[in-house]
């Protein structure tokens, strides 16, 4: 069994042969099934953090409307809207957006009537910080603050400065209107401030963790914001809910076959997963990817290191290493099948740079050349590779692209032992910061 095809994704096994076997990939069955049922059945560890497991088909259902009906309210007001959060609070967001939207946005001849959604309270650089409110000066700008606990010390910097920026441009009354908080339904002091100054809200399911939260107003009150299709966003996560949820067997799912594989290669000491697309606008996809299986399945001294890169950009700095240097690493290539726009490759008189035997073929027709050379190349070098075809980028296929990954994730941690919900790590720099700072 070395591939499956289900709606919209295409997971091939080919190129992790022969370091693991088919018998071998087929001995799992039994294990991964029963890790599947555990999950669906919700009773594996950490199971009181499986929200996340119904959001598409809930969302459907509920808050959609509203969320949709909020954006629309925040584009209208706004040039700029800046989303303070940190970690699942805001990768999720930002892997969306940046996937879909132009690269070159802030360059293009004709102003966009949509606003521009940046980001702000993933980290404390002051100069960061310093630059942001210095554009946002001149700006009709709006504020969605998220975070679950409310206490995050990094958002609430810079939440505290955007607030008070707002309420000194706008006057307090006007700021509030211009401000939006995702968190907790009940604690926390986000919570606090938000019912006190009457900031719209929206609430981060008790038993939705952040990293598996993208799905829900975390996700996808910013993804509205900057104009994309939210429903559609959802309508393919659902497709995939069902998908996953509905084939029981290892040999149809490909959620089961992702995480088998991936326990197998670890079990066989490749203990770092590299996460790669030739497809550029997949960079902050990649960098949800890291965050969601790094704290999922990082703990009791166990886990697959979880890696990203962007080929061939990365070829050029990676690939010596990837080629030929420590062998533990396997690699997930997330190929992108049509690109949205099409580009060939001009003829020229000259030929001084000898392309002219590609000349007429299109961009992606060399960058999938260079994708298969890739894969060639490292598995001769002792690099086992998983394919993960999607059609294109738009919001179902990234919608069901996100839910097959959190999906297999929980999965993946169950066949490891662990619990893929919680992030006891996480607290340790914390306290040291705290105590540092005479908290
Ligand atoms: O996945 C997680 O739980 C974390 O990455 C959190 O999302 C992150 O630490 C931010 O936490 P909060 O939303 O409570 O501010």
């Amino acid at each position: 069994m070395k591939s499956i095809s289900v709606n919209n994704l295409y997971i091939n096994a080919e190129n992790t042969l022969p370091f693991v076997t088919e018998s071998e990939i087929n001995a799992l069955k039994k294990e991964t099934e029963r890790c599947y049922k555990e999950l669906v059945n919700l009773s594996g560890k950490g199971n009181d953090f499986l929200g996340w497991l119904d959001l598409p088909s809930d969302m459907e259902k509920g808050e959609l409307k509203a969320i949709e009906e909020a954006a629309h309210y925040l584009r209208r007001k706004s040039d700029v809207i800046v989303v303070t959060g940190i970690g699942g609070s805001y990768l999720g967001a930002r892997a969306v957006i940046e996937a879909l939207q132009h690269s070159f946005k802030y360059m293009l001849k004709k102003k966009e009537s949509l606003p521009h959604v940046v980001f702000a309270g993933q980290n404390m650089g002051e100069d960061y910080l310093s630059d942001l409110l210095e554009v946002l000066e001149d700006k009709k700008f709006s504020v969605i603050v998220i975070s679950k606990s409310g206490t995050t010390t990094e958002p609430a910097i810079a939440f505290r400065l955007l607030k008070n920026l707002a309420e000194k441009k706008f006057g307090k009354e006007v700021a509030a209107n211009r401000i939006a908080a995702i968190t907790d339904k009940s604690r926390g002091a986000l919570k606090k401030l938000a019912d006190k100054e009457g900031y719209k809200t929206f609430v981060i399911p008790d038993d939705v963790g952040g990293r598996y939260s993208v799905l829900s107003a975390v996700g996808l009150l910013p993804i509205a914001c900057r104009g994309f299709n939210v429903k559609d966003l959802i309508k393919g996560a659902e497709d995939m809910e069902t998908i996953l949820k509905g084939k029981e067997k290892f040999e149809e799912n490909p959620a089961m076959l992702y995480a088998a594989l991936r326990n197998l290669l670890y079990r066989k000491g490749k203990t770092t997963e590299i996460l790669t697309s030739f497809s550029p606008q997949l960079y902050y996809f990649i960098e949800w990817w890291k965050q969601l299986y790094g704290e999922s399945e990082g703990k009791d001294g166990k886990g697959i290191f979880p890696a990203g890169t962007i080929f061939s950009t990365d070829l050029h700095s990676m690939g010596q290493f990837i080629q030929d240097g420590t062998r533990n690493i396997f690699e997930t290539n997330i190929w992108v099948k049509k690109s949205g726009k099409k580009l060939l490759i001009p003829k020229d008189e000259m030929n001084l740079d000898e392309l002219n035997y590609i000349a007429g073929k299109n961009i992606n027709f060399v960058n999938e050349k260079a994708m298969l050379g890739t894969m060639q190349a490292h598995k001769d070098g002792g690099v086992p590779s998983i394919t993960i075809e999607i059609p294109a980028l738009n919001e179902k296929v990234l919608g069901g692209l996100i839910y097959f990954f959190e999906f297999a994730c929980a999965v993946s941690g169950y066949m490891l032992g662990v619990n893929p919900f919680d992030q006891p790590g996480v607290e340790a720099y914390k306290k040291n910061m705290f105590k540092l700072l005479g908290k």
